[in-house]
């Protein structure tokens, strides 16, 4: 899969790699320290509107609740609703679907670890594997979480339809809480996705680097530079790898030679940002309601809970 889709991303033009395959062990691990950053806001905005209202959330669920996570990556926000379910003692198990197997199983150790009472069942896969596990679990509500505004990386069209799909296997009283990140400047966004010290351009030139170790690529790093850009009008940050030079990077296992010219750019990722009305949007697409939504104190994150149906009392 990483090969064909490599090959083909590679051959294509313009230059554009699949995002999920930032996340190997060490993309992951670097993930974890942009989520550090001072520039991310993201994460610590998220954490403040769990810290203030995971309560309330959990106050949302009175009955036996599963709790599925799509991207789990290390859960570490994840651990404020676990905790407010089990005071509760609504929480039936635990549910983190990740591509980053090593991450998963890393994360699941420490959860059953940290809560001995916790059930986990993890899944290791897309998001589309998701879907497979979604169908009724009998005597409980699920409560899915897609946090990180990981939503973002998704085509606005693609998030419409994929909620679509988790829409048609919740039951009444199911609900999806989502963490969207909002549009702002774009001083502010752009310095979240290029950071004075240079781990997310780490994190970008991975993606070259998997390349290197496990197709036998020849990218010299260092004559690529990662660039962020928002467009404004669009609300979406786009990420880029630019070649400084022009070259021709062979692919081994691929039996690939790629020309670059100079300033060409490989575009890597986007990250979408929303208005309140572009969440209204969603949540219709995906024929659901868009019950509640909570914001950090600076107004720069947003947590959303969409439903299908009533809540259950
Ligand atoms: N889900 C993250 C986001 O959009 C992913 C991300 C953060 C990312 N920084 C990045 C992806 C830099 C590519 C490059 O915020």
């Amino acid at each position: 899969m990483f090969a064909r889709d490599m090959a083909a991303a590679l051959t294509a033009f313009p230059k554009s790699l699949p995002c999920c395959y930032f996340y190997d062990r060490l993309g992951a691990r670097l993930f974890e320290a942009i989520c550090e950053l001072p520039e991310y806001y993201l994460t610590r905005a998220e954490d403040e509107i769990l810290r203030a209202h995971a309560e309330e959330i959990a106050a949302l669920f009175p009955r036996s609740t599963e709790l599925v996570e799509l991207g789990s990556g290390s859960a570490a926000k994840t651990r404020l609703l676990i905790e407010a379910f089990l005071r509760r003692r609504t929480l039936k198990r635990y549910v983190p679907l990740d591509i980053c197997r090593s991450a998963l199983e890393e994360t699941s150790s420490d959860l059953v670890r940290a809560y001995p009472t916790l059930e986990v069942f993890a899944i290791a896969g897309e998001y589309r594997e998701a879907l497979h596990h979604l169908s009724a679990t009998a005597g409980s509500c699920k409560l899915i979480l897609w946090l990180g505004s990981n939503i973002g990386n998704l085509e606005r069209s693609e998030a419409g339809r994929f909620l679509g799909q988790i829409r048609d296997t919740l039951a009444p009283g199911d609900g999806v809480l989502i963490g969207i990140d909002l549009r702002k400047d774009s001083a502010a966004v752009e310095a979240a996705y290029d950071d004075a010290g240079g781990v997310t351009a780490a994190f970008n030139r991975n993606l070259l680097a998997r390349i290197n170790r496990e197709l036998g690529g020849h990218f010299d790093l260092r004559t690529f530079q990662h660039r962020a850009r928002y467009d404004a009008e669009v609300g979406r940050v786009e990420m880029y790898l630019v070649s400084d030079r022009r070259q021709q990077v062979a692919i081994d296992h691929l039996r690939l030679e790629v020309p670059f010219v100079a300033g060409e750019a490989i575009h890597t990722e986007n990250s979408y940002k929303y208005s309140l009305a572009e969440i209204e949007t969603l949540a219709a697409t995906a024929r659901m309601r868009c019950r509640r939504t909570w914001f950090d104190s600076e107004r720069r994150f947003s947590l959303n809970l969409f439903t299908a149906g009533e809540l259950a009392r």
